[in-house]
C-alpha cells in the first residue's frame, strides 16, 4: 500500500471516531464556497486554499470530513486536500481554543524575547507551557486560549510579534499581556 492510500485509508477510519463537520455545512459557507470556485473558470483546484481559509474560520479546523468534501467538491483526491493542510502551518486539524495566540519565534523575534512572551502568555492564560512546538495545541482547560510558536509574520523590525485571531499585535512586552488577555476574554 503506498503513503497516499495509507493517508487516505487513515481518513476513513478516523472519520468514524468524530462528527462530521461536512454534515453540517451552513448555506452561507456554501455560497462563498461556490463564489470562491467562480473565481478560477480555468482550474478548480486553485479555490482549494480559499476554500480550506473559509472552511477553517467557519469550523476552527478542518476536520477529515471537510478534506474528503472539499476534495470531492473541486474534482480531487483527498489526498490532494491533506497534502495542503498539512503543509501550510496555518490550517489545524484539531479543535482550538477561541482565541489563538500565535507568537512568532524566528530569528528577529527569538532575539527580541518570544520565548518569555510565549511563556507569559501561557502562564497568564492557563495553557499547558511546551517551550518547544509540538503535534498538540495548547488551550486552556475552559477552551478560551490556544497558543502556539509559528515562523515569521513577516513584521520583523517590530519584534517580538504575535498574531491574535486577524490582529498582529508588534513590540509585545510582556508587562502588556494581562492587558492583551484581557482585551480577547471580552
Ligand atoms: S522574525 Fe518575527 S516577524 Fe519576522
Amino acid at each position: 500500500m503506498d503513503a497516499g492510500s495509507t493517508l487516505v485509508n487513515d481518513l476513513h477510519s478516523q472519520m468514524t471516531l468524530s462528527p462530521s463537520q461536512a454534515d453540517r455545512i451552513p448555506g452561507e459557507l456554501l455560497k462563498r464556497i461556490d463564489e470562491a470556485i467562480e473565481r478560477y473558470p480555468m482550474s478548480s483546484q486553485s479555490a482549494s486554499l480559499p476554500i480550506l481559509h473559509l472552511w477553517q474560520n467557519h469550523f476552527g479546523f478542518i476536520d477529515n470530513s471537510a478534506i474528503e468534501w472539499i476534495a470531492a467538491k473541486l474534482g480531487l483526491q483527498p489526498i490532494d486536500i491533506l497534502e495542503l493542510v498539512s503543509f501550510y502551518p496555518w490550517f489545524r486539524q484539531q479543535a482550538a481554543g477561541q482565541v489563538v495566540i500565535r507568537v512568532c519565534h524566528t530569528l528577529s523575534c527569538a532575539m527580541a524575547g518570544s520565548e518569555q512572551i510565549h511563556e507569559t502568555f501561557c502562564k497568564a492564560a492557563n495553557v499547558p507551557y511546551h517551550p518547544h512546538q509540538n503535534d498538540t495545541l495548547p488551550t486552556s482547560a475552559d477552551g478560551k486560549f490556544s497558543i502556539e510558536f509559528v515562523e515569521c509574520l513577516a513584521s520583523c523590525g517590530t519584534a517580538p510579534v504575535c498574531l491574535i485571531q486577524e490582529d498582529l499585535l508588534e513590540n509585545v512586552a510582556p508587562e502588556n499581556i494581562p492587558d492583551i488577555l484581557n482585551h480577547y476574554s471580552n
